[in-house]
């Protein structure tokens, strides 16, 4: 039986762009792969405690038996969180831009993640696995868009997942998601409408091919 791991991170649990995008990418996954599993980890409503990075990242060059409680606890959680993403065949990763960047929650999941040997840039257990990164951006970073290149969410995401983990990376994003919310924005409004259609289509399309691929497998 296969498994996808959803991972959502908004800080909205109403109205989020990112969370009805991952919603799409589950129901087509699971509509071509019924008999598969879907576990979920949700950043946004539930980030991680702040300090468990350093503390884990501390306890790496010292010997086990002189951690203090709160390293043991970091470097178990972070244990969770790499079996987590290990046992799970898909990877479904739903990310705002933030401040131009990832959700700060998701920059301490990647950290921790990585103070585990096994997640670590260039390990064999995630090479060849598959990750969707829906992506929700308010404004627009397109060709010839005045912030053009300001994104730098999505090529994060593709170095570690793709280059740095080894897995195979789709991403559908829907941008000018604030044209109907900031009145600067109002004339853009058909254009975030589009990019929001064609980001659910792209989410359940590759949604599909990952569960189709996988059950061929099984
Ligand atoms: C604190 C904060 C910072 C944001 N920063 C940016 C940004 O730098 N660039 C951008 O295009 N949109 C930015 N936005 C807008 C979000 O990317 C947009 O609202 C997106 O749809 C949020 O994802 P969600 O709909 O899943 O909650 C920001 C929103 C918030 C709340």
């Amino acid at each position: 039986m296969s498994t996808l791991l959803r991972v959502d991170s908004s800080i909205r649990t109403t109205g989020s762009v990112s969370r009805a995008l991952a919603d799409t990418a589950v129901e087509a996954w699971l509509s071509a792969h019924p008999a598969g599993t879907v576990v979920r980890r949700d950043l946004g409503t539930n980030p991680l405690p702040a300090e468990a990075w350093a503390l884990a990242v501390g306890a790496e060059h010292l010997p086990q038996d002189t951690w203090s409680p709160t390293q043991h606890e970091a470097v178990a959680l972070a244990r969770t969180l790499a079996d987590e993403l290990i046992s799970a065949d898909t990877l479904l990763l739903a990310a705002p831009l933030y401040n131009f960047g990832v959700p700060a929650s998701v920059k301490a999941w990647i950290d921790l993640l990585i103070t585990d040997t096994r997640v670590r840039p260039g390990s064999a257990h995630l090479a060849g696995k598959s990750a969707l990164i829906v992506i929700a951006r308010g404004g627009g970073y397109g060709e010839g868009a005045p912030r053009h290149g300001w994104d730098h969410s999505t090529a994060y995401l593709r170095r570690i997942f793709g280059d740095g983990f080894g897995m195979e990376i789709s991403v559908a994003a829907a941008e000018l998601t604030l044209a109907g919310v900031v009145p600067a924005m109002s004339e853009l409004i058909g254009l975030g409408e589009q990019s929001l259609a064609a980001a659910h289509s792209e989410a359940a399309m590759h949604a599909r091919n990952l569960a189709e691929r996988l059950h061929a497998a099984a």
